[in-house]
C-alpha cells in the first residue's frame, strides 16, 4: 500500500524563532489529532532543520529540506550536503522544484546526482517534476513530464526507486492562485503511474506516492486527493498557515 503524505514546502520564509513556533503548533495539533497512517513532512529552510527535527514528537511527522548539494563534503562554499541534512535528523529532501530548475538552473543530469547523493544519505527523496504554461498549451506536457522522469529518476535501480516520491508540480499552478482541475491532475498522475509500471513493473506502480503541487489549499485539497492517484500534495504557500495546512491534511 502506498504512502499518504501532505509534505509543507516553506520555502524561503520564515526566521528561526517563526519556525520553531509554527513547528511547535503543528506538532502539538497532531498530538491530539493522530495522523494513523497518513504522513506529514515539513520542508524547512536549512537553518531550522536541526530544531524543527528534534521537537516533532509525533509519529508521522518529521523534518524534510528543499535541496541538496550533489557532492559528499569539500568546498562548495554556502552548499549543504545529504549528509549534513541527514545529521539533522530530517528524513527528506526535495530535488528538482521548478524554482530550483528555473532560478538556479538545475538541469536533468545534476538533479539525477542530487538523487543518487540524497539517497545514498537515507534520504527519501520528493522528486519534483512539471511543464510550464506553453509546453501545456502546445500540448507537450506529457513528454515534458516524461523526459524529467526518464533523466532523473528512472535511472536509479528499482530498490532506489523504491524510496522516492514523485511532485506533479505543473508550473502555471505553482504560486499563482490557478490550480489543476481534479481532472487534470488525474490525468497526470495516472500518466505518471502508468509509465512507472513500464519501467519498474506494476507492483512499484502502484506503491508509489505521487503527490499534486500548485495552489493547493483547503478549499480544493479534498476534490484533487479524492482522485484515485493523486496520493497528497506538495503544498507551498498553504504551508505557512496552521490551520490551513492541518485542514489540507485533513481532507487526504
Ligand atoms: P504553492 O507552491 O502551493 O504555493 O503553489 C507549491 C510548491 O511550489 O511546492
Amino acid at each position: 500500500m502506498r504512502k499518504k503524505i501532505v509534505a509543507g514546502n516553506w520555502k524561503m520564509n520564515m526566521e528561526l524563532s517563526e519556525g520553531v513556533a509554527f513547528a511547535t503548533a503543528i506538532n502539538s495539533y497532531f498530538k491530539d489529532h493522530p495522523l494513523k497512517d497518513k504522513e506529514v513532512i515539513l520542508c524547512t529552510p536549512f537553518i531550522h532543520l536541526g530544531t524543527v527535527s528534534s521537537l516533532l514528537t509525533v509519529k508521522g511527522l518529521t523534518a524534510g529540506a528543499q535541496n541538496c548539494n550533489d557532492h559528499k563534503s569539500g568546498a562548495f562554499t554556502g552548499e549543504i550536503s545529504a549528509v549534513m541534512i541527514r545529521s539533522t535528523g530530517a528524513a527528506s529532501v526535495i530535488i528538482g522544484h521548478s524554482e530550483r530548475r528555473s532560478y538556479y538552473g538545475e538541469d536533468d543530469t545534476l538533479l539525477a546526482a542530487k538523487t543518487v547523493e540524497a539517497l545514498r544519505n537515507g534520504l527519501r527523496v520528493i522528486f519534483c517534476c512539471g511543464e510550464v504554461l506553453p509546453e501545456r498549451e502546445k500540448n507537450n506536457h506529457f513528454e515534458v513530464v516524461r523526459r524529467q522522469l526518464d533523466k532523473g529518476l528512472f535511472t536509479l535501480p528499482v530498490e532506489e526507486f523504491r524510496k522516492c516520491v514523485i511532485a506533479y508540480e505543473p508550473v502555471w499552478a505553482i504560486g499563482t492562485g490557478v490550480t489543476a482541475t481534479p481532472n487534470q491532475a488525474q490525468e497526470m498522475h495516472h500518466f505518471i503511474r502508468d509509465i512507472i509500471k513500464n519501467q519498474y513493473g506494476p507492483d512499484v506502480a502502484s506503491d508509489t506516492t505521487i503527490l499534486y503541487g500548485g495552489s493547493c489549499k483547503a478549499s480544493n485539497a479534498a476534490e484533487l486527493f479524492a482522485n484515485p492517484d493523486v496520493d497528497g500534495g506538495l503544498i507551498g504557500g498553504a504551508s505557512l498557515a496552521k490551520d490551513e495546512f492541518c485542514s489540507i491534511v485533513n481532507a487526504l
